[in-house]
């Protein structure tokens, strides 16, 4: 039985992962953080598995990280770890550059003083920020990188690293440069999860309108699940190698507002330009998305488009026989219109409880 430990296994990816993993038989470990508040939502249904452990450990904190390695001598290792949030970059940048980058250091250092080196294959969640302010498109694993971000600055370093400890120890680490992959668990800040959410709750009265920053935003925008299976082949291979995963496929945020809101019976239309722009119920006239310049980025990477060719090739990973984009929108929708709506009933059922526990309907 193989061991993987995967850092960030409470994130979007790390959660799919651990499934994938546990589903071919892995030994799954993760790393953890302590929180004041319950944030294991995405992983509570895998606590308890026999194959699946969880420890302590921050990567910011080498000695939580050389602990956990040093115990667990795992065979792959899965670093997802990481403050992911693009903007957030710009208001955080330092905690940024430690976790992103240094915390990759970390990791690549403590598998060789727990004397991991020549056994332990590493996995780095690296990603298409690299290509920032792009000088080509679509991109490759030979497009030059432009970072436009503090996010991308940070992990600009940590695919050097990864590149540098497999050159200088001939270590078996790799680089995944992922294009945006979303998911029903996606974060609810990020801009698909942020739309699907909406889109829900104006359909169920629960809100009125959506603001959004760049609605001319360009993404390839492929599905989680699909994404994390690649992160495993890239460790499968003869060779440690660096592989650009992506779908191929261009869309905009207006976009997938549109077709967000068509799976819920809303046609949008957009008119105006800019941060004037405004998306419409076309059936009622009534304005349902703004910009908000609050959005805006002081550095945005707007033209992001993946060529996967390589690891089509290479990997056997082809994008066309996944999830559509078209269906990657309608799952995240229908997912977040039960929620929603879950959400609902129990807020009628908190609010009538003491009418309810009086009339006896409930006990
Ligand atoms: P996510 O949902 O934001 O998850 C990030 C994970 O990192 C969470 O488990 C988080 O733990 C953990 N983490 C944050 N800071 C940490 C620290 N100091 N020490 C230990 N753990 C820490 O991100 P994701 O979408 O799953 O992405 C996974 C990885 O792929 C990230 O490295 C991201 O940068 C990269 N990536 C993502 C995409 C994408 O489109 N999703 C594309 C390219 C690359 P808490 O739950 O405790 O916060
Ligand atoms: N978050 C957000 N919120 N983004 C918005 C909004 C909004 O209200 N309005 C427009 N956008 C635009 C952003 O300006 C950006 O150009 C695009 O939508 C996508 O933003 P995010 O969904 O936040 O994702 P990201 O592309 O910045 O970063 C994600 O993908 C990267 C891979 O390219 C993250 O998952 C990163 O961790 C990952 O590396």
């Amino acid at each position: 039985m193989k061991t993987a430990l995967i850092t960030g296994i409470t994130g979007q990816d790390g959660s799919f992962l651990a499934e994938f993993l546990l589903e071919k038989g892995y030994d799954v470990h993760g790393t953890i953080r302590r929180s004041s508040v319950d944030y294991r939502e995405r992983i509570a249904h895998l606590e308890g598995k026999p194959h699946f452990h969880l420890h302590y450990a921050d990567l910011g904190d080498s000695m939580s990280i050389i602990q956990v390695i040093g115990k667990v001598k795992p065979n792959e290792i899965y670093n997802l770890a990481a403050q992911s949030h693009v903007q957030v970059s710009f208001d955080s940048p330092e905690f940024t550059a430690d976790v992103d980058a240094t915390g990759v250091l970390r990791i690549l250092e403590a598998v060789r003083q727990c004397s991991l080196a020549d056994t332990c294959r590493i996995y780095q969640a690296s990603t298409s920020e690299l290509y920032g302010k792009v000088e080509e498109v679509p991109q490759s694993e030979k497009t030059p990188f432009h970072p436009y971000s503090p996010y991308a600055v940070a992990k600009l370093y940590g695919f050097w690293i990864v590149k540098e400890y497999r050159e200088a120890y001939n270590m078996f680490c790799c680089s995944g440069i992922l294009f945006n992959h979303e998911s029903e668990r996606r974060g609810e800040t990020f801009v698909t999860r942020k739309i699907t959410l909406a889109a829900a709750r104006i359909k169920q009265g629960k809100q009125d309108k959506l603001y959004l920053g760049n609605l001319s935003s360009l993404r390839d925008w492929g599905y989680a699940k699909d994404y994390v299976e690649c992160m495993w082949l890239i460790l499968q291979n003869k060779t440690p190698e660096d592989f650009v995963i992506a779908t191929g496929e261009q869309h905009s945020v207006r976009e997938f507002c549109y077709y967000a809101f068509k799976h819920v019976g809303i046609e949008l239309e957009f008119k105006g330009e800019d941060a004037d722009e405004k998306g419409y119920d076309k059936a009622t006239g009534k304005v349902l998305i703004e910009v908000s310049k609050d959005f805006y980025r002081p550095t945005d990477v707007v033209n992001l488009w993946g060529d996967p060719s390589k690891a089509k090739k290479e990997l056997g990973w082809d994008p066309t026989k996944k999830t559509s984009f078209e269906q990657l929108v309608k799952l995240m929708v229908e997912a977040d219109m039960k929620k929603v709506a879950a959400e609902s009933a129990a807020e009628y059922v908190k609010t009538n409880l003491a009418e309810y526990l009086e009339k006896g309907i409930v006990k």
